[in-house]
């Protein structure tokens, strides 16, 4: 696997917190405004991401090519397709499910360990902050076990869905507290942000640039994408 592909999983063991959405979401702004070459590898057996993608080529047809790609593969067949065609990619997020049990879902926690660089999105109440909390001992171990191979492994969090500034500020400090280093800058709870164009990057809009690119910045500096 050539070391210049970056893999980065936006990841939490908690369901619906933004996962599958803020993968797009980045993957798409960094094929459109920084021409990187984007797949996303859809390990989710829900499918969602392939779902949306098949969905909106349909819509656009054949003549007209989205910005990433999109490889739907059970997280068996990863490690084996990253070895093949891996370096074929400058970035690849691999969109993981959620956990039903953490301590044995062994296929979705190894999925990480395919990753240099995993991003949790926080949404900011008490119970989903727990659940990331146990959700950044996966991650500190696998940064441990990473690290004694030699291999760069990083993580941050950033709050996802921002509301109430109150509950966001309390999640914040909790998962600091928990070992997760929180992004500065967060997303808000935006209609724009809920169905992501693999065509068309969220900033091709005003108010996506207006409100996603403080957020991307951070994110491509933090990560050197
Ligand atoms: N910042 C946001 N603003 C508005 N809506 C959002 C935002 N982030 C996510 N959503 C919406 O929240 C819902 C859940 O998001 P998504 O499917 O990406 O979560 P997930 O973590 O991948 O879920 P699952 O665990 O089911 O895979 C979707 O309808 C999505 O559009
Ligand atoms: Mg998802």
């Amino acid at each position: 696997m050539e070391s210049n592909t970056r893999i980065i999983s936006v990841a939490n063991s908690k369901g619906g917190v933004g996962k599958s959405c803020v993968s797009a979401l980045l993957a798409v702004a960094l094929a459109k405004k920084k021409k990187k070459k984007v797949l996303i590898i859809d390990c989710d057996s829900q499918g969602s991401i392939t779902d949306m993608y098949e969905r909106e080529r349909e819509q656009y047809g054949e003549d007209k090519d989205p910005a990433i790609e999109v490889e739907e593969l059970t997280p068996r067949k990863v490690q084996t397709f990253l070895k093949r065609f891996g370096s074929d990619y400058d970035v690849i997020f691999i969109d993981i499910p959620r956990m039903t049990d953490k301590k044995k879902d062994t296929a979705t926690v190894m999925l990480l360990y395919n990753c240099d660089s995993v991003l949790v999105p926080v949404v900011g109440n008490e119970v989903d902050v727990l659940s990331s909390q146990d959700f950044t001992e996966i991650l500190e171990e696998a940064a441990t076990d990473k690290h004694e191979m030699g291999e760069e492994f990083k993580f941050y969090g950033f709050i996802n869905r921002r509301n109430q500034r109150k509950s966001n500020e309390l999640a914040e400090k909790q998962m600091k507290k928990g070992g997760l280093k929180m992004f500065k800058n967060s997303l808000p709870d935006l209609k724009i942000f809920t169905h992501p164009s693999f065509y068309n990057s969220i900033m091709e809009s005003a108010e996506g640039e207006r409100r996603f690119e403080a957020f991307f910045k951070e994110f491509c500096r933090k990560f050197k994408v």
